[in-house]
C-alpha cells in the first residue's frame, strides 16, 4: 500500500454500492441529502454500467458518469470506482456469440440476466480490457476517485464455463501443470475405466456424462477454473496499475460457506485491499455463526490487516427460497460483526431499493418505503455508531486460535463418490467454529501449510488433500506444544486425489498415533453414542454422519468409543502428546466438551469471562496497545460487562467495573 492514494482510513466508513442509472437525474440531489444525513462515505459506482457506457459497440458514452462522480466529490463521498466489466450488454452476446457460457449438460446460455460470459473468452478479455482502458484514463486523476472495483463478485454465476474455448484454455493449464500427457495420465489415474487419453485433444471438461467423472480431473477442472477468473482479475488489475498507478484495486470476493469455487488463498495477494461480500443464508440454524466465520476467513485472507466489507444486506435479499427480513437491530449486529472481525468498512447493496429488475425486493439503504421507515432509521443510527467507533480503524483482532481451511479439500471432500455425500467440508468446519464461538474464543483462519508457531491451538477440519507442505506445518506445530486438532477424513489423497496407502488417515497416520482400515459412515438421521468413562462430558454424548474402524499406535490415548452403530468398540476420539484425532461428526455437546478441555490444555482462555450467553466478543488492538472489546448481543439478553473503560457506542462509561449492555444491543468498549 506505500503510495497509495490514501482509501477513507481514519475511521470505520459506512457505504454501499450506488446505481444512479436506475434513476431519473433529478434524485441524485435527494440522494446526496441522504447520504450526508446518515453519513454514506464511499460508494462502489457503475459496477452494473457497462450497457449505458458503451451502448454500442466502440461507442462510448461517460458524460452521465462524469456528473455523478462530481456531485459525490463535491460531497466528499469517496468513490470505489467499479471497471463495470462484470455484466456486457446485450449486443455482445449478438457480436460474439461464442463467448455466452455452457453449462455441464451443453446448454448455452443466453444473455438477459447477468455475467453471461466464459471466463476464457478472448472476445470478452478484449472488450473489458478496452473498458477498462478507457476508465482509467478518464478518472484516474478525478478527485472523487478512491479504489477501483475490478468487475464484481468474479466468478459468481459463470464460474465454470464448459465450452469449447474453455476446453482449449483446460488443457493449457493442464500441459503447464503437468508437462506432458504421460504425467498427466498418472496424475488422473487414467488406467481406470479406460480413461487414457493418447492425445490431449480429447481431454474435455468435466461435462455430463454417463456415471461418477474422474476425480482427479475433477479437482484440477475446479484449479483452473479458479485461476481462469483470476487471469481475468490480474489483466484488469494490470492495467489499472499501469494507467491509473497509486489508486488500490480491489475487487469484491464471496466469502460464504455456500460459495465453493474461487481459491482465495491463491486471489488474495493480488488485491490492494482485500474486500468481500456477505448475506446471511436462511436455511443455517443459526446464521450469525456462519457471518462470524465469514469475516474471519476474510481476515485470514487480508492476513490479519482490515479490511472491507463491500456488500451485506439492511433486510431480507431476494434470492432464497423464503427472504427473512431482519429483526429489529440486526442490521446493526450484523454490521458490528464484521467489524469485530476486522472490517473497517461497512458496505451494502445497494443505496436505493430498485423499482424494477430481479432484485426490485431487495432491501436497501433507502427502502421501497423511503425514508420515513424503521430500515432507514436504522441506517441513520448505524451510521451515527461507525462514526463514534471510528478510532478502531486500522486495529487487529486478537486470537489465539486458528482453524486451517483448505480449498482443495473442500472440492474433494464436496465431490460425488466418496463415503458419504452427508459430509460436506464446510458443515464440518462451521460446526467448530459454533463450538469456538459459544466458548467465546476468536478465530483466525490459515491456508493449509501456513506458518502455524504463533497459535495456542489449531482446528484442522477435514483436510482431506495433505501435502507435504500441510504435513510439514502441522507436525511442526505439535512438535513446538500447539494442540492440533484433525477431524475425519484428513490426510487421505496427495495433491492429485490419490489415497496415501497403509491405513487412513495416510499423512498424518504417524502424527496422530492412528490407523484406520475403514470408514463406515452413517444413514442419514442416524446417531450413535460415544462412551468415556473418564470424562464424564463427553461419555453418552451423541455424533452422526460419521464412524470409522481403526486402532492406535503406542503412546496414543483412547478418550471416547463408539459404544453403538458400525463402529461399536473403536477409537472415536484420541490424543497423543498435543495432537487431538476426532473421527465422526460430533454433537454440539460433544464439540463443547472436547473445546472444553483443549482449550484450557492450550492455556486459551475466552475473549471475556462471563459474557452474557449468545453474545459475540471479540478483542481488537492497535500497535501502541489501545484495545476494544466489541460485543454483540445475539442472545438479546443483555447483562453487565465486566470491563472497565468507555463503550464508544453508547458513550457510557463503566460503574465500579461493568458496563451495561442492553438486550440486542452493541458494545465497542474501550479498556481503560
Ligand atoms: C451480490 C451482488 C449484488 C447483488 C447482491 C444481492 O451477489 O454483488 O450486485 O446482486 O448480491 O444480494
Amino acid at each position: 500500500m506505500a503510495g497509495m492514494r490514501p482509501w477513507p482510513r481514519d475511521t470505520v466508513v459506512l457505504g454501499c454500492d450506488y446505481n444512479p442509472e436506475q434513476w431519473p437525474e433529478h434524485v441524485l440531489d435527494e440522494d446526496i441529502a441522504l447520504m450526508a444525513e446518515c453519513g454514506v462515505g464511499f460508494v462502489s459506482l457503475g459496477i452494473f454500467s457497462w450497457a449505458l457506457l458503451e451502448p454500442t459497440p466502440d461507442g462510448y458514452e461517460f458524460d452521465w458518469l462524469d456528473r455523478v462522480m462530481d456531485r459525490l466529490g463535491d460531497a466528499g463521498v469517496a468513490v470505489d470506482l467499479a471497471t463495470a466489466t462484470a455484466s456486457p450488454p446485450p449486443w455482445f452476446a449478438r457480436l460474439h456469440p461464442d463467448a455466452l457460457p455452457v453449462t455441464a449438460d451443453g446448454v448455452r446460455l443466453s444473455h438477459g440476466s447477468r455475467q453471461s460470459w466464459c471466463p476464457s473468452s478472448p472476445d470478452y478479455r478484449r472488450r473489458a480490457l478496452a473498458l477498462v482502458e478507457r476508465l482509467a484514463q478518464r478518472y484516474h486523476e478525478h478527485p472523487a476517485l478512491a479504489m477501483w472495483h475490478v468487475n464484481n463478485e468474479i466468478g459468481c454465476h459463470n464460474s465454470q464455463c464448459f465450452c469449447e474455448t474453455s476446453a482449449a484454455a483446460f488443457r493449457q493449464w493442464l500441459i503447464a501443470r503437468h508437462g506432458d500427457l504421460d504425467t498427466l495420465n498418472e496424475a488422473w489415474g487414467t488406467t481406470f475405466w479406460s480413461q487414457r487419453y493418447s492425445d490431449i485433444v480429447d481431454v474435455v471438461p468435466p461435462r455430463a456424462t454417463t456415471a461418477g467423472p474422474n476425480p482427479s480431473a475433477v479437482l484440477d477442472w475446479q484449479r483452473f477454473c479458479s485461476d481462469a477468473l483470476l487471469e481475468g482479475y490480474l489483466a484488469e488489475r494490470d492495467l489499472l496499475h499501469r494507467l491509473s498507478p497509486g489508486v488500490p484495486v480491489t475487487t469484491n470476493f464471496m466469502t460464504m460457506a455456500g460459495i465453493r469455487d474461487m481459491d482465495y488463498w491463491s486471489w488474495a495477494p493480488h488485491q490492494d485491499i482485500v474486500s468481500t461480500d456477505h448475506y446471511l443464508f436462511g436455511g443455517f440454524e443459526d446464521p450469525s455463526i456462519e457471518l462470524s466465520f465469514s469475516g474471519d476467513l476474510t481476515r485470514g485472507l487480508a492476513g490479519g490487516a482490515p479490511w472491507i466489507l463491500m456488500e451485506h444486506s439492511t433486510s431480507a435479499v431476494n434470492w432464497q427460497q423464503v427472504n427473512l427480513a431482519k429483526a429489529p437491530g440486526q442490521l446493526a449486529r450484523n454490521s458490528l460483526t464484521h467489524v469485530a472481525r476486522g472490517a473497517d468498512a461497512v458496505g451494502f447493496f445497494q443505496w436505493r431499493a430498485s423499482e424494477a429488475g430481479s432484485e426490485k425486493y431487495h432491501s436497501a439503504l433507502v427502502p421501497h418505503a423511503g425514508s420515513d421507515s424503521r430500515i432507514w432509521r436504522e441506517v441513520v443510527d448505524l451510521g451515527a455508531s461507525l462514526r463514534a467507533i471510528g478510532e478502531i480503524a486500522g486495529s487487529r483482532v486478537v486470537a489465539d486460535v486458528a482453524v486451517v481451511w483448505d480449498w482443495d479439500s473442500r472440492w474433494t471432500t464436496d465431490a460425488p463418490s466418496k463415503p458419504s455425500q452427508a459430509h460436506r467440508y464446510a458443515d464440518e468446519t462451521l460446526a467448530w467454529c459454533a463450538g469456538l464461538r459459544r466458548a467465546g474464543v476468536t478465530t483466525d483462519f490459515v491456508a493449509a501449510g501456513a506458518d502455524l508457531s504463533r497459535y495456542s491451538a489449531v482446528i484442522v477440519p477435514s483436510l482431506h488433500v495433505a501435502t507435504p507442505e500441510a504435513v510439514a506445518a502441522l507436525t511442526a506445530a505439535v512438535g513446538a506444544g500447539t494442540h492440533v486438532l484433525v477431524t475425519y477424513f484428513s490426510g487421505v489423497v496427495d495433491d492429485r486425489d490419490h489415497v496415501i496407502l497403509g491405513g487412513y488417515p495416510g499423512a498424518l497416520r504417524d502424527l496422530l498415533g492412528i490407523r484406520i482400515d475403514e470408514f463406515a459412515p452413517l444413514r442419514e438421521g442416524e446417531t450413535v453414542t460415544l462412551g468415556a468413562p473418564h470424562w464424564e462430558a463427553v461419555d453418552a454424548t451423541t455424533a452422526t454422519v460419521w464412524t470409522e474402524r481403526g486402532r492406535v499406535e503406542d503412546g496414543t490415548e483412547i478418550l471416547a468409543t463408539f459404544t453403538t452403530g458400525p463402529s461399536a468398540g473403536m477409537a472415536a476420539l484420541t490424543r497423543r502428546a498435543t495432537a487431538w484425532y476426532v473421527g465422526t461428526r460430533l454433537s454440539a455437546d460433544g464439540i463443547d466438551a472436547v473445546l472444553e478441555r483443549l482449550l484450557t490444555d492450550a492455556e486459551v482462555s475466552p475473549a471475556l469471562a462471563a459474557a452474557p450467553p449468545g453474545a459475540e466478543v471479540v478483542v481488537r488492538r492497535h500497535d501502541d496497545g489501545r484495545e476494544y472489546v466489541i460485543v454483540v448481543d445475539h442472545g438479546g439478553l443483555g447483562g453487565d460487562l465486566p470491563i472497565s473503560g468507555v463503550d464508544l457506542v453508547s458513550g457510557a462509561t463503566d460503574a465500579g467495573g461493568s458496563i451495561h449492555l442492553a438486550p440486542g444491543a452493541v458494545a465497542v468498549v474501550r479498556r481503560s
